[in-house]
């Protein structure tokens, strides 16, 4: 029986660029989508983007332009790039939307109905300067648990701790470098504690995969909060109903964005909302999302629709996240890699979709993309074993035979254990299992090769007296090589289609997996795809590279600039023009001892130096002063160095820090040109911080 499913990704941020973090999502959900629909199923596929909230506000702000001109011209390049990987959303829309204000107010009135929504004053941290509250993530101090220095506003990637922002020590703002003063607002809490039975019901219902609803356990024991859902003007969102001055917090209009983005497509589409949303509905709701969210999306959404009226998630499938080369995906070592990047080194979309496919098995676990096993798997698998059964036989049937297949086969084994896998192969796919799927179409694919290997059309060829041999080889080569196209096809929709136009057939659906592939007439075979060259990889990784751009050869005097940027919070907002005592500690100031000093060759300011910080080890900087030091008059001295400068590469090498040197700025010689290293007073040992 035919079913019908609406399923979504999670809505990015309208505040950045899609990454191949973002991909691992989009693929794995656009292949399952695309599986549903080949099996006959209504498939829609809903996404949109998440526009609101004081980040992408205060954005705007600081490239002179509105909330809304922003979030349209990231929803043209998000549209872009997904459309360049082949994701096939049936509607693309954006939580900035009439549909998504009136369902999201209409919610919000029934959950207030239902005794769920309640005021009160709470006191949060204000920026005086800015006169706005400020997010977690935008307030950063000391760790109130164990004083690590510049910790945001929730929690201490050192000790691990979490509190609330009002907690920290020395709080100061990312916005404006104040300090943050405690003020008092309402606030509108969605009483999630009263939903407890309904949520721990629901949980262990089915809906969640194993190690989800086990998370779950472990949120129940530790108690459900309620949950803020308001933000105080100025914010760029939804305003309450009844409550001018306050805003839904993005999180709550985000997840109403899959019903606003259905909405919109339902009415231009002629399909019935509430058969899909009602609390009736007996259509299958399914999310994909990634594990960061499952909070939002096993606790918070579900209470939502529950006590709106509203239809609840058939499943919540939650994947981990991406590394690349086994590590978090990092700007300064080009891993943090944008979709963009990738298509503009004409990279093809469907090896990494293939790539992800071969990674994915439907679990929590985190999956990586290691960019060598990356090139070799793509190049072994899909050009080495895939496409290589047609380009070895598909010419002999041009040539030998005008294009026609032979009218039967005699050896029907081999065509019968491809048929026979659809099962299988289906049962994985639909259990998000890619990467099984993928080891059992790859072990077809080997039998296929084995078979062409033994039976060398090439050398049949040769003999007169094997014509209908050849024939028959070919045609089963090709049935082969038309199931191992039909099996990969929600991975590699476009080659699919390359190939559908190749064999002159209409699109393949899984059904068509039973026929008999004979008696046809194909096209002419031209290549379909081609091997990775890692040298486009480097290109890609060297593109993403962040710390590539400044200063080649970094004259001293900029060095005041760099010291500005790397000590500037994370949220994108200009450098104040003073800086508090915590910015100041971010920066890490060492004493080192110049082990080695030597001319870089072909630099006319640079000197590339040894310097030990004793326990800390040996960093190599590069260091322009050259026209006021000779290598050998710098060996063994103490000087001052920052040791937690992100390391750039230069054109000589990497440079793992910057030794500090006095001169005057740019333009403001004197009468004292020169430059002169910084040196400790006596006595002080390699290592030694500097405050
Ligand atoms: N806007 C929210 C989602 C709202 S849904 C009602 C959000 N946006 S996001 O842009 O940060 O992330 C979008 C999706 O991409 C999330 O499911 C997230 O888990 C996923 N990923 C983001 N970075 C990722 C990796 N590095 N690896 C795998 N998935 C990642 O969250
Ligand atoms: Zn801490």
């Amino acid at each position: 029986m035919s079913r019908q499913i609406l399923v979504t990704s999670a809505l990015p941020y309208a505040n950045g660029s899609i990454h191949l973090g973002h991909l691992v999502e989009y693929i794995q959900t656009d292949i399952w989508v695309r599986f549903q629909t080949m099996r006959g199923h209504d498939c829609r596929y809903m996404c949109a983007d998440d526009t609101h909230g004081t980040a992408i506000m205060l954005r705007a702000e600081k490239e002179g332009i509105t909330p809304e001109t922003l979030i349209q011209r990231v929803w043209d390049e998000h549209t872009r790039d997904f459309a360049g990987f082949h994701i096939g959303f049936d509607h693309y829309y954006s939580t900035h939307s009439d549909e998504n204000r009136e369902l999201a107010s209409t919610i919000y009135l029934r959950l207030k109905e239902a005794g769920l929504i309640e005021i009160k004053t709470i006191a949060q941290l204000y920026d005086p300067v800015k006169n706005l509250f400020l997010p977690d993530r935008f307030i950063k101090g000391e760790c109130p648990r164990c004083g690590a220095l510049d910790q945001y506003g929730d929690n201490c990637e050192v000790c691990g701790a979490t509190y609330s922002p009002t907690e920290l020590k020395n709080p100061v703002s990312a916005v404006s470098g104040a300090t943050p003063v405690h003020r008092d607002s309402e606030h509108h809490f969605f009483r999630l504690g009263d939903c407890e039975t309904f949520l721990r019901e629901w949980t262990t219902s089915g809906s969640l995969q194993e190690e989800a609803a086990n998370k779950m356990q472990e949120w129940f024991a530790a108690g459900l909060n309620n949950w803020d859902i308001s933000r105080d003007a100025p914010y760029f969102g939804f305003e309450i109903p009844g409550a001018p001055g306050k805003y839904f917090y993005v999180w709550v209009d985000a997840p109403v964005g899959y019903m606003a983005s259905f909405a919109r497509y339902a009415a231009d589409n002629g399909l019935d909302f509430d058969a899909w949303w009602g609390a009736n509905s007996r259509t299958e709701l399914v999310h994909f999302i990634g594990k960061d969210i499952l909070y939002f999306h096993a606790l918070f959404w579900p209470a939502m629709l529950k006590y709106s009226g509203h239809r609840l998630p058939t499943a919540i499938y939650a994947h981990g996240f991406l590394t690349v080369n086994g590590q978090k995906m990092s700007k300064s070592r080009g891993t943090f890699i944008t979709a963009a990047s990738y298509l503009d080194q004409g990279l093809n979309p469907e090896w990494l979709r293939y790539y992800y496919a071969a990674k994915l098995n439907g679990t929590m676990e985190d999956i990586d993309l290691n960019l060598d096993d990356f090139v070799a798997r793509v190049n072994s698998d899909l050009v080495g074993k895939f496409i290589n059964i047609a380009s070895r036989t598909a010419g002999f049937i041009t040539r030998n035979f005008d294009g026609k297949l032979a009218d039967g086969v005699e050896n029907i084994e081999l065509i019968g254990a491809f048929q026979a896998a659809a099962d299988s192969i289906a049962a994985h796919y639909e259990a998000r299992d890619y990467a099984k799927a993928l080891r059992e179409i790859m072990a077809l694919a080997d039998r296929a090769n084995q078979y062409v290997a033994d039976e060398k059309p090439w050398e049949l060829a040769k003999k007169p007296e094997a014509v209908y041999r050849l024939h028959e080889v070919c045609t089963v080569a090709l049935n082969c090589f038309r199931l191992l196209t039909l099996y990969l096809k929600p991975v590699l929709p476009k080659l699919a289609d390359q190939v559908e136009a190749f064999l002159d057939i209409p699109p393949l659906a899984w059904d068509d997996a039973q026929n008999l592939f004979i008696r046809h007439r194909i096209n002419e075979y031209r290549h379909l795809m081609t091997r990775i060259d890692p040298k486009a990889i480097e290109a890609m990784v060297d593109a993403n590279k962040q710390t590539l751009e400044p200063t080649p050869a970094p004259a001293p005097t900029r060095h005041a600039e760099a010291q500005a940027h790397a000590a500037q919070p994370a949220a994108a907002t200009p450098a104040p023009s003073t800086i508090g005592i915590d910015d100041f500690a971010r920066i890490d100031l060492r004493i080192a001892r110049i082990a080695h000093a030597e001319h870089v060759e072909g630099a006319d300011k640079l000197l590339r130096l040894t310097l030990d910080l004793g326990e800390l080890g040996t960093r190599q900087v590069f260091a322009g002063i050259k026209s006021a030091y000779a290598p050998e008059t710098l060996v063994g001295r103490l000087t001052v160095m920052v040791a937690n400068l992100a390391p750039r590469k230069m054109k000589f090498g990497m440079s793992e820090g910057m030794v500090l040197a006095a001169s005057y700025p740019d333009g403001h010689q004197g009468d004292a040109p020169g430059l002169f290293i910084l040196s400790p007073d006596s006595g002080a040992q390699p290592g030694m911080k500097v405050k």
